[in-house]
């Protein structure tokens, strides 16, 4: 039997529609600057969802832009993924939320956490089920809420974070000459590191959704010093180098960790989608809405080799490889 390959047949992107400037959060009574968060984060501004714009909300309106670029209608669809870290409930899954908004009534929906990490962890484990067989056609989806986790008080946090949605709809084909799909993927986690990065609550421990704590410095430290290793790991499998990307589209958490990881790892400044500026870090949803931006301004196109890159909570970290 041929090679199943995970194509790329169409992506898409939601962001509500309230834009939150770095200057507005000063004028709220945040004790920051536009200066102060520029220079630390290079993030100019946010979307902040409306109550009515829950998470299930946003990944529907990604799913269906992404279904629209690849012409296709809910029912071709057998496998919902959403990475997500703010679901609408504790249970059911938020991808049983957007299947059903969608009228998808086949296949199977369910939800991945892996925090920042989580839309390539979702792709990852999307491949494995539609290299393998085991699904058609996958809409995977990084959608997230993640200004309901944050502590307004503390300005070391709030000032980070931004709410969005995208999404990629992955076909499972024969392999031929284009070489089209996911081509390898490496994840890695390690739980010892926790307290850097967590939210301090839950259904099991407090019953509370909790607030999102942070220790800034270390999880700087960690994702410039030590996540380029499943990058490396990916070149390795696929017999690429840095010279070979078309572009490099890392989550998007702080401008100065992606410039320095592109550096570490001898990858062009100009292959490096960034849109933190715009949308600040929007945790699983920040990879799909930078690849959507950069489908749609014309950067990505079919043939183009893709790295997308991240580093969540846990930690946790992975790469993907993907001929668009
Ligand atoms: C959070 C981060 C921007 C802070 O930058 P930093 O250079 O490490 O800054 P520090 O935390 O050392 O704080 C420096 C000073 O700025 C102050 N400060 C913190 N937040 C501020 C804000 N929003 N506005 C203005 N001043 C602020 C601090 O209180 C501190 O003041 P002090 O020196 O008087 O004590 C940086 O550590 C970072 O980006 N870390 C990675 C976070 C991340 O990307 N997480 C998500 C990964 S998925």
């Amino acid at each position: 039997m041929a090679l199943l390959r995970s194509v790329v047949v169409g992506c898409g992107a939601y962001l509500p529609g309230n834009v939150v400037t770095n200057a507005a959060l000063a004028e709220r009574g945040i004790e920051t600057s536009d200066e102060w968060i520029v220079q630390r984060t290079g993030i100019r501004q946010r979307h902040i969802a409306g109550p009515d714009e829950t998470t299930s909300v946003l990944g529907t309106r990604a799913a269906q832009a992404a279904l629209d670029e690849a012409g296709l209608s809910p029912a071709d669809i057998d496998l919902v993924l959403c990475a997500t870290s703010t679901p609408d409930y504790t249970f059911p899954s938020t991808a049983t939320q957007i299947q059903a908004a969608l009228g998808i009534e086949g296949g199977f929906a369910f939800d991945l956490q892996a925090v920042c990490a989580g839309f390539v962890y979702a792709v990852a484990t999307a491949d494995r089920f539609l290299s393998t067989g085991g699904a058609k056609r996958a809409l995977v989806i990084g959608a997230e809420t993640f200004s309901r986790l944050l502590d307004w008080e503390d300005r070391t946090t709030c000032v980070l974070f931004g709410d969005g949605a995208g999404a990629i709809v992955l076909e499972a084909r024969e392999n031929d000459a284009s070489n089209r799909g996911v081509l390898t993927s490496c994840l890695r986690s390690d739980g010892r590191h926790r307290a850097k990065l967590y939210v301090d609550g839950g259904p099991g421990s407090t019953g509370t959704t909790g607030k999102l704590r942070m220790e800034g410095r270390e999880v700087f430290r960690f994702a410039v010093g030590s996540v380029t290793d499943v990058i490396e790991e990916v070149f390795r499998a696929s017999g690429t180098t840095a010279d070979d990307l078309t572009w490099f589209v890392p989550h998007q958490a702080n401008r100065r960790i992606i410039e320095a990881s592109a550096d570490k790892l001898g990858i062009a400044r100009e292959k490096v989608v960034l849109t933190v500026d715009q949308h600040g870090n929007t945790s699983a949803a920040s990879i799909p809405l930078a690849l959507a931006a950069a489908r749609r301004d014309g950067r990505i196109k079919p043939g183009d080799l893709v790295m997308i890159e991240a580093i969540g909570g846990g930690f946790t970290w992975g790469a993907a490889l993907i001929r668009w």
